[in-house]
C-alpha cells in the first residue's frame, strides 16, 4: 500500500475532502470486471464505479467507437449547432421507450434532475414538485432540494429550492410504514397533501427513484407506483422518474420502472448512459418536451465522444438483460445465506442489490464499515448505501465465477462480524 499512502496523502492536501470514501482504494488501471491498484493488487469489481461502467472496464468496442469519433471532432455544442450522433443516440433512446420522446442531453445526474423540474414546472406552469423521503436525487440546489437520505447532504446548504415537499416512500424503516405501507403512504398524498397542504392544480410533478438506490436499496411496492402514477394522471401531474441508477439495464429491464408497469412521463438518466464518459440525458413524452427556444441548453451536454460511447452501450445493453436478472438473484441466494444475526435482509433487482445489516434492530454501521474494509482487503470491492446496506452494483458484464467469488467473500464478511 505504499504508492497507494502517498496519493492519499497529497490528496487530503489538494482537493476538498467532501467525499464518502469507504476504504483505501487508488486505482491504477482496470479491465472487464478487475481492478488494479497502484501497487499492483488486483480486486473483483462489484461496484462499477457506481453502477457506470455497465459493460465493464476498457470494453473494445466503445475505445474503438471514441477513437473513431476523436478524429473526426471532440466537441461542437448541440446549444448552437446540430450533429447526427446526437440524432441517432437520442432515437435510439426513444425506441427503447413505451411512448414517442424527444431528449436533452446533459452531463451528470444532478443536471438531469434539474433539468426534469425546469421542464415539468415549464410545460405545466404549476410550481410544486414533491419528492419522497430517503431520496437521492444529486447535489445542486435543485436536486439537493429534493434529496433527504441523509441529513448532511442537506443541512448547511438552505435556502433550498422553494415550493417543494417531501412525502414519505413506502418504506418499512419509516416508523409509520411497518408492513407494506403503499396504500397509507398513497392516501397520505392524495387525501392530505393534495387537499390540506397544495393544490393539486398546483403541483407540476412528483418525482423519485423507482428503487432508492443510494438511500439503502429499497424496493417499493409494485402498487404503490401504479397508484401513484394514477394520482398524476387524474391530476394533471407529471410523474418524474429519475433513473439515474437504476437504469440502462441494471435491475435487469432497459428502465426499472418497466418492472412495475408504470409509465413515466420524465426520466432522467446519467451514469451508465455514457459508458463512462460524463453524460446524462432528460427522455420525456415528446407532447412535455417542448421548453422554448433559448430556455434551456448547456454548453458540454450531448458530447460527441460521450455520444459515440452511448451508442455502443445502447446497443449492448439490451442483449444483456436477462443474464443481469438470472445472475442477480444467484448473488442475492448466496448472500441470503450468510449465517449471521446482523444479515437483517437481501434485496434488490437485477444487479443492483443491497444487504441490510442491524443490531439490536438500529442500523449498524460499524458493521457495514467491517465488512467493506475486509472484503476490500481480500480484494472485493463494494460500498454502503442507506445507513447499513452493503451496496452491490457490478458491471453487467461481470463474469459468473468473478460474480460468485465476489458475492461469497462479501458474505463470509459478514458472518464473521
Ligand atoms: C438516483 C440518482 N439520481 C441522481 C444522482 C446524481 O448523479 P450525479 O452524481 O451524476 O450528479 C445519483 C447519484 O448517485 C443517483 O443515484
Amino acid at each position: 500500500m505504499e504508492l497507494a499512502y502517498k496519493v492519499i496523502e497529497e490528496d487530503s492536501k489538494y482537493l476538498m475532502q467532501s467525499f464518502t470514501r469507504w476504504y483505501p482504494l487508488v486505482i491504477d488501471h482496470a479491465k472487464g470486471s478487475l481492478i488494479y491498484d497502484v501497487d499492483g493488487k488486483e480486486y473483483i469489481d462489484m461496484n462499477a464505479g457506481i453502477g457506470v461502467m455497465a459493460l465493464g472496464h476498457g470494453n473494445e468496442k466503445v475505445i474503438k467507437a471514441v477513437e473513431d469519433q476523436m478524429r473526426k471532432f471532440f466537441h461542437y455544442s448541440l446549444t448552437d449547432f446540430y450533429y447526427d450522433l446526437a440524432v441517432r443516440v437520442a432515437r435510439k433512446l426513444v425506441s427503447l421507450l413505451p411512448f414517442d420522446g424527444k431528449v436533452f442531453y446533459t452531463n451528470s445526474g444532478t443536471e438531469s434532475v434539474e433539468a426534469s423540474i425546469k421542464i415539468a414546472r415549464g410545460h405545466t406552469g404549476r410550481q410544486y414538485v414533491i419528492g419522497f423521503l430517503n431520496s437521492f436525487h444529486g447535489r445542486t440546489f435543485g436536486s439537493m432540494s429534493f434529496t433527504s437520505s441523509k441529513s448532511v447532504q442537506r443541512s448547511m446548504f438552505s435556502p433550498l429550492l422553494p415550493s417543494t415537499l417531501l412525502v414519505p416512500y413506502p418504506d418499512r424503516h419509516n416508523p409509520l410504514c411497518r408492513e407494506d405501507c403503499s396504500s397509507s403512504v398513497l392516501s397520505y398524498i392524495e387525501d392530505w397533501i393534495l387537499r390540506k397542504v397544495v393544490d393539486p392544480n398546483d403541483v407540476a410533478a412528483f418525482i423519485l427513484e423507482p428503487i432508492q438506490g443510494e438511500g439503502g436499496v429499497i424496493v417499493p411496492p409494485r402498487e404503490f407506483l401504479q397508484g401513484l402514477e394514477k394520482i398524476s394522471r387524474n391530476n394533471g401531474i407529471l410523474l418524474i422518474m429519475d433513473e439515474v441508477q437504476t437504469g440502462i439495464g441494471r435491475t435487469g429491464k432497459m428502465f426499472a420502472f418497466e418492472n412495475f408497469n408504470v409509465k413515466p412521463d420524465l426520466i432522467c438518466l446519467a451514469k451508465a448512459l455514457g459508458g463512462g464518459i460524463p453524460l446524462g440525458a432528460v427522455v420525456g413524452r415528446s407532447e412535455v418536451m417542448d421548453l422554448p427556444k433559448g430556455s434551456h441548453a448547456n454548453t458540454f451536454g450531448g458530447n460527441p465522444l460521450a455520444l459515440a460511447a452511448s451508442e455502443v452501450v445502447l446497443e449492448e445493453i439490451p442483449g444483456l438483460l436477462s443474464r443481469v436478472s438470472k445472475l442477480g438473484e444467484e448473488i442475492r441466494d448466496i448472500l441470503s445465506l450468510a449465517r449471521s444475526p446482523y444479515l437483517d435482509e437481501v434485496r434488490g433487482m437485477g444487479l443492483m442489490i443491497g444487504a441490510e445489516l442491524t443490531k439490536d434492530g438500529k442500523p449498524y454501521e460499524d458493521g457495514l464499515a467491517k465488512v467493506l474494509n475486509n472484503s476490500f482487503k481480500r480484494g472485493v470491492l463494494a460500498i454502503g448505501a442507506g445507513e447499513s446496506v452493503v451496496r452491490l452494483l457490478p458491471p453487467l458484464t461481470i463474469e459468473e465465477d468473478l460474480a460468485v467469488k465476489g458475492a461469497n467473500v462479501i458474505k463470509e464478511e459478514m458472518e464473521k462480524l
